[in-house]
């Protein structure tokens, strides 16, 4: 009896195969946005990969050129139509010299805005919503066919579903790339904040079974990964269902994982406060494996601006959350999300920010200034912030924020830290990895150190990296 993954692979694999030259087609990738659409696009090379295509990091060899695109900001999605542009003329290029490029659009600015697409790049041959993208085969292949029966280009080819049955059922094995790998384990997000698009453009939240995440996570160990990050919109709301169909949170998926022979680093992202639960803050102080880095977006700390951008929390609430943390695991360094010029913030809701930054000393943090978007309530918010203030504001808060992360890398000299290095630095015999705390860390060291962990001693440091010398002995 053939998996579903296996009967789909098959059926489409028979009618692509006419399509399939000698040698292997190229695809090329460009990913926007967070860290989950980094996963889906290697999920997607992975997929295309069985289907005769190799992943090329030259736009000119793409056979297909694919864009993962991001919703986030209203910057974020504008990027993606002056790559497009680039793309059709790549595409012309090509096509004088006898080459045929598919340019296929995945990823939350479709789901959002595939109308837009279509009038603004008609010349787009797929376009894919986030939770759709495994259909990538079925829809090569008919724009394969029709490019055979028809002159020109045959756009029209949309599938923005959010299929019930998981996409992650059709995907191939999660090989192992180096020594960290992400592991989806939950998408999609119930929270509604006001300022947001993710609800609309991943649908609501879905937590993927426990074994099925198990079974992904040794596949990565097994191909050399040492380091595991799991990956959700709200993570640690994660849900899943263990063998005996028994709902389990994410302090027991944790504790799993660090069962994995060979599994040396657990981290988890991104958290949303309120979901934090006393398993969760156990698991902290019990699991070796688990890094004492805490992503934990905040956004602002005025309560008033924390309410209307619907967040479950308060500041007050927020800092006993990391004190309670602070106590189970005194190491853990804390990071952040940050708005600024949310509508209705004042200079006084503003000040509420700074403080909360000056309390808890983040070691390293995003901050974005407000970006209205469409079809979300913040964006009919009468009380919008003028442009000017908005920059002023990150100014001051981004001045503060790297203040902290610059003492906090600073205060790590001269001491020493496990590092795991994942690949060659800038400059000759150098290799670059990470540290407990994410930090980038470059060191001399053999080509060989490369996917271990290495004590290192932090001899120097600045604001965005370490600096350090290999422990002998
Ligand atoms: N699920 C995560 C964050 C997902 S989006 C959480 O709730 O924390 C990543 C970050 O983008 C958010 O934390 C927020 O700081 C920022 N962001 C989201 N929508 C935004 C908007 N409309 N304008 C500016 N920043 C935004
Ligand atoms: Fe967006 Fe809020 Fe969900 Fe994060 S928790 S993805 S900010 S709606
Ligand atoms: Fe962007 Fe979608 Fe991620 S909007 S931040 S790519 S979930």
């Amino acid at each position: 009896m053939l998996t579903k993954e296996e009967d789909y692979q098959k059926k489409s694999l028979k009618n692509l195969k006419v399509k399939i030259k000698e040698e292997m087609k190229k695809i090329f990738i460009k990913t926007f946005g967070c860290q989950m659409n980094v996963y889906d696009s290697k999920r997607i090379a992975d997929l295309m990969k069985k289907y005769g295509y190799e992943e090329t990091d030259k736009i000119s060899e793409g056979d297909i050129i694919l864009f993962n695109t991001c919703h986030i900001r209203e910057k974020a999605a504008e990027k993606v139509f002056s790559d497009l542009g680039r793309a059709k003329k790549v595409k012309n290029v090509r096509e004088k010299q006898g080459k045929d490029t598919i340019i296929v659009v995945m990823g939350c600015v479709v789901q959002a805005e595939d109308d837009v697409i279509i009038k603004r790049a008609p010349y787009v041959d797929i376009a894919l919503g986030p939770l759709a993208y495994h259909k990538l085969p079925e829809l090569l292949k008919k724009v394969l066919s029709k490019r055979d029966s028809e002159e020109g280009n045959n756009f029209g080819l949309i599938d923005t579903e959010f299929y019930a049955e998981p996409k992650f059922d059709y995907l191939p094995d999660n090989k192992s790339q180096g020594a960290c790998s992400f592991l989806a384990i939950q998408e999609g997000c119930d929270n509604f904040c006001t300022y947001c698009v993710v609800p609309y453009t991943r649908g609501i939240e879905y937590s993927r079974p426990i074994e099925d995440v198990l079974k992904e996570a040794k596949s990565l160990v097994n191909t050399g990964t040492l380091e595991i990050n799991l990956l959700g919109q709200n993570v640690n709301s994660y849900h899943g269902e263990d063998k005996n169909g028994k709902e389990r949170n994410i302090a027991y998926l944790i504790n799993k994982l660090a069962e994995i022979d060979g599994l040396k680093r657990i981290r988890y992202t991104t958290s949303y406060p309120a979901d934090v639960d006393d398993d969760l803050i156990e698991a902290h102080k019990n699991i070796k494996e688990l890094m004492p880095y805490l992503h934990l977006p905040i956004q602002a700390g005025s309560d008033i601006i924390l309410k209307a951008m619907n967040r479950r929390y308060s500041a007050s609430e927020y800092l006993r959350l990391v004190e309670k943390l602070l106590k189970a695991n005194s190491e853990i360094g804390f990071s952040s999300d940050f708005i600024v010029g949310f509508p209705g913030e004042s200079d006084k809701d503003f000040e509420k920010t700074i403080r909360i930054v000056n309390e808890v000393k983040f070691i390293q943090a995003f901050s974005f200034k407000y970006s209205q978007r469409a079809g979300t309530p913040a964006a009919i918010m009468k009380n919008q912030i003028e442009e000017n203030v908005k920059t002023e504001r990150l100014q001051i808060l981004q001045d503060l924020l790297f203040s902290y992360q610059n003492k906090f890398n600073k205060d790590c000299i001269d001491k020493t830290m496990p590092v795991l290095f994942e690949q060659k630095g800038r400059h000759k015999g150098q290799l670059v990895g990470r540290t407990p705390y994410m930090q980038n860390l470059y060191a001399e060291a053999d080509f060989n150190c490369i996917n271990k962990l290495i004590d290192v001693k932090i001899i120097d440091a600045t604001t965005n990296s370490l600096k350090g010398e290999k422990v002998k002995g």
